[in-house]
């Protein structure tokens, strides 16, 4: 039997690739950046499995450019908005992702966010690196009160809980939004459900962990940013587009909301003309929320899982689709 092929969209860690290449012919991209889309529209055709990532876009004439053969789709990363995900389910192609196993380090790097907004850390490595740290000052760099403070998480699923529960240790208060109750989790957590526009009043700290889609698209604009309070803090570890970046620069310069930390943006990556890189009151991360080492190599083994899985024409153990089993 011939090998079966399989083309990964970038280098990933070892443990993954390594798994692949036992089983496959496998051919990686090994650029920095990722491959065009007419690059991946020759290098799918006749492949049996394709393992990509969030900065490809996997459309329907993408599968079509791979025909029949093509039996699995892996992601390597939670989220796959950037896949079209009906299209690959209406040809029969499972779609696998990583649930579970990034939970944790995108809970800590959202927490490092929070932390560093209130305390204006980035501002302050700033201050020191530039020579301007004269003496203690009874003013300087004033920053929010974490403990006591309202912390609102819209999105409770795993990494939102994960989040709520590294706030639980910080003496926050916490109310969450959400398309649906999390009856367990406002037992286990104390966390209180409010409507979305309650939310935005009520929170001293505003975290985004939903996912993106036609609904969430630019959920935070204009409107929800007058609703904050003058002195929140909003935090984006899910998708840049979930915020609309006009209105946020608007509501930061304008003193709507006092800071901002976002690991995702829209476009990614940032443009450099971007009116949001000229303010002191944002931190702005290169979407490194998973970036642990032990995390990103269980992301690929999780990705190789999938893929391997697929070829051999079993069920994925991590199906964003599972309807294409029906
Ligand atoms: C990262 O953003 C992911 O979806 O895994």
């Amino acid at each position: 039997m011939s090998r079966r092929k399989v083309y990964v969209t970038r280098r990933i860690p070892k443990p993954g690739l390594e798994a692949i290449q036992d089983v496959a012919e496998v051919d990686v991209w090994p650029d920095e950046l990722p491959p065009p889309y007419d690059v991946l529209m020759d290098k799918v055709v006749g492949l049996d499995g394709l393992l990509c990532l969030l900065t490809d876009r996997i459309d329907s004439a993408l599968m079509d450019a791979a025909g029949d053969s093509l039996k699995v789709i892996s992601q390597m990363a939670v989220g796959y908005d950037n896949i079209d995900l009906m299209a690959a389910t209406e040809r029969g192609i499972p779609v696998g992702h990583t649930p579970g196993v990034l939970t944790d380090a995108t809970a800590d790097f959202t927490w490092a966010l929070l932390m560093a907004a209130a305390r204006r850390i980035v501002e302050a490595d700033r201050y020191t690196r530039e020579g301007r740290w004269k003496t203690w000052g009874p003013m300087l760099l004033l920053g929010q009160d974490i403990a006591g403070a309202t912390l609102g998480i819209v999105g409770l699923g795993r990494i939102g809980q994960a989040v709520a529960k590294r706030a639980q240790g910080f003496g926050m208060r916490l109310i969450y939004h959400d398309i649906r109750r999390w009856p367990d989790a406002e037992d286990s957590l104390g966390i209180e459900f409010r409507e979305f526009n309650n939310l935005l009043k009520e929170s001293d700290f505003v975290s985004i962990h939903t996912w993106l889609s036609e609904d969430t698209y630019h959920l935070f604009s204009q409107e929800e940013f007058q609703l904050m309070k003058h002195s929140a803090i909003l935090i984006n570890s899910a998708r840049g587009p979930i915020v609309d970046p006009d209105a946020l620069y608007q509501a930061l310069n304008d003193g709507e909301i006092a800071y901002a930390a976002i690991d995702v943006t829209d476009p990614e990556p940032i443009q450099m003309d971007s009116p949001l890189l000229e303010l002191d009151n944002i931190i702005i991360a290169p979407h490194i929320a998973s970036a642990s080492l032990q995390t990103r190599n269980l992301m690929a083994t999780m990705a190789a899982e999938n893929l391997i899985a697929g070829l051999n024409g079993e069920k994925l153990p991590h199906c964003a689709n599972p309807e294409v089993y029906k």
